[in-house]
């Protein structure tokens, strides 16, 4: 039994008894996880090893191909059984691409149109949005227009609008060069502890995992995970 940080249940967002196999090979086994509130875990290992699947199983989101055991709690909630869009977890990847054919401020729009009531709410809220992420008056361009670091910033926005009861992060700055990189995951890091959520991190990079400052957990090729 690996037991990574503090005990089970205590956090914002915890694994209990997990385990993912796939055709006879086990992924993960017996991983207990809890991430409290505004804490930001990284979890890093070799390609292949299982850190996107186990992100797809807190998200809900895992191909049935897999063999599943364990919870994943929210807020002490059990989320296993739900479907992923009653979730409420965040996930950010490297390719979060806008959709294309929305403007910006019509992708922010998307993930309010359960929260948020009327259209004025809506719309002072995607404002608000984007002046926290430095691009007010940006609401009606087509998101082919920004750089790849304003781009980063809506898809982030566009996440926390939602709501996310914890966000998920696989490898999201991987497309960035080195000085986008460092700023765009400030920016990531800011903005969504400042929201005291738990972040789970997936990445290759030493440098993201220093800059989450939290603890790091390393998946082995196919062994239990090492803090
Ligand atoms: N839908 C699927 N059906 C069968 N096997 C899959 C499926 N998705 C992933 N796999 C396999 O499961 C294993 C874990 O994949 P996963 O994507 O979780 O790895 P990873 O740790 O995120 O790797 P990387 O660092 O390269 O992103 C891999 O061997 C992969 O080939
Ligand atoms: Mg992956």
């Amino acid at each position: 039994m690996a037991t990574a940080g503090h005990a089970v249940n205590a956090g914002a967002l915890a694994l209990e008894g997990v385990r993912i196999a796939i055709g006879g090979r086990t992924l993960v086994d017996g991983l207990d996880l809890s991430i409290g509130a505004g804490e930001c875990v990284t979890l890093m290992g070799p390609s292949g090893c299982g850190k996107s699947t186990l992100l797809a199983f807190v998200a809900g989101s895992m191909d049935a191909a897999f063999d599943a055991r364990g919870r994943v709690l929210a807020g002490g909630d059990d989320i296993t059984a739900l479907p992923p869009e009653r979730r409420r977890i965040g996930i950010l990847f490297q390719d979060d691409l806008l959709f294309p054919h929305l403007t910006v401020g019509g992708n922010l729009a998307f993930a309010l149109h359960e929260r948020a009531r009327g259209r004025d709410e809506r719309r002072a809220r995607i404002a608000a949005a984007l002046a926290e992420a430095d691009l007010a008056g940006f609401a009606d361009r087509d998101p082919a227009t920004l750089s790849g670091g304003q781009r980063a910033r809506v898809a982030l926005m566009r996440t926390l609008l939602a709501g996310p009861r914890a966000l998920l992060l696989d490898e999201p700055f991987n497309k960035l060069d080195a000085q986008l990189r460092g700023e765009v995951r400030r920016f990531v890091f800011d903005h969504a502890l400042e929201r005291s959520i738990p972040i789970l991190l997936v990445t290759h990079d030493e440098a993201d995992a220093r800059a989450a400052g939290g603890r790091v957990l390393r998946f082995g090729d196919g062994g239990p995970p090492r803090s």
